[in-house]
């Protein structure tokens, strides 16, 4: 599988991963985790659950009450106005519907379900500032990327690129799709599947590796141990680790991913570690070289 937009003009063009939320039986202990081991801060408790943020916006994580499921939203912040967005998503076939309770720190959003698995995305213009200061010498950068399993993977991979406006970025045999919103490689993936769904797992960046050691250690201080990783991954070509949070979603850890400072150019920003001078946006053979190039595999991170 490679590129399948059409070409066309999208309806909405997203400019970033906003958020993701988890719906959890118990709010405590994962606000504890998030607090505590990954060392995000707490802006705020409301009725829609609580937001934690890497800094920078209102929230980068919402927590709510429910049964265990990650990515239970996904928020994607979009160039343009909510009203356009909203015009256009009509106009193109989509039930939307635009809403100002959402929750704090954003005024209003668009809602729609995501085709395949259902999850509902919000589109919104702006968040609020979270007012928290800096950077402490833990916290994670930002929140990364959202990886899902989906049944119908052609149709969410059409939906994010002619709809969404996200450009294709390296694909994993037939059933591992990364894709773009902006300069860095993956914003979304997405594993074809019909015995597993939900999420695959959630990313957050560290600033390089010494960042990312750093946060290692404080992790085994309170008894989180890695399921996989350090490694190094073909597409995109991060630094990874992998733990699991205390509800056993899966969480990567992951620093010096691939950029694309110029889509006419249309190749990754060359690294020391790359297979090919330029590199460009490709379909990878599934072996171990492209799954960790540094060596080991945990195989339940490949299941699908
Ligand atoms: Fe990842």
């Amino acid at each position: 599988m490679t590129d399948v937009s059409g070409g066309s003009e999208p309806a909405v063009r997203v400019s970033k991963l906003g958020y993701v939320q988890f719906t959890t039986p118990d709010v405590d202990r994962l606000v504890d985790y998030y607090t505590k081991v990954l060392d995000f801060q707490l802006v705020e408790q409301a009725p829609q659950g609580a937001f934690l943020t890497t800094g920078f916006d209102h929230h980068s994580v919402v927590i709510s009450q429910g049964d265990t499921r990650g990515r239970s939203v996904v928020g994607y912040e979009i160039w343009g106005s909510v009203a356009d967005a909203e015009r256009r998503l009509r106009a193109a076939g989509y039930e939307v519907e635009r809403r100002s309770d959402i929750g704090p720190g954003m005024s209003e959003a668009l809602v729609l379900t995501e085709p395949s698995t259902g999850v509902p995305l919000h589109l919104y213009e702006d968040q609020d500032r979270s007012g928290v200061d800096g950077y402490t010498p833990l916290r994670p950068t930002k929140l990364g990327h959202v990886a899902a399993f989906t049944p119908e993977l052609s149709t969410l991979q059409q939906f994010y690129e002619d709809l969404l406006g996200f450009s294709w970025s390296d694909t994993v045999g037939d059933f591992f799709v990364f894709l773009r919103c902006n300069a860095d490689h993956h914003a979304a993936n997405f594993m074809a599947s019909t015995k597993l769904d939900g999420m695959h797992h959630v990313a957050y960046e560290m600033r390089d590796p010494a960042h990312l050691i750093t946060l290692l250690d404080h992790l085994a201080k309170e008894n989180y141990r890695l399921i996989w990783g350090p490694g190094r991954h073909g597409p995109g070509h991060n630094l990874f680790t992998y733990h699991k949070d205390p509800d056993g979603n899966t969480v990567e850890l992951f620093t010096q991913l691939d950029v694309m400072h110029d889509d006419n150019k249309g190749y990754w920003e060359p690294r020391p570690w790359h297979e090919s001078f330029p590199l460009f946006p490709r379909t990878w053979e599934v072996d171990l070289a492209t799954v960790n190039i540094w060596g080991p595999v945990n195989p339940e991170l490949l299941d699908h």
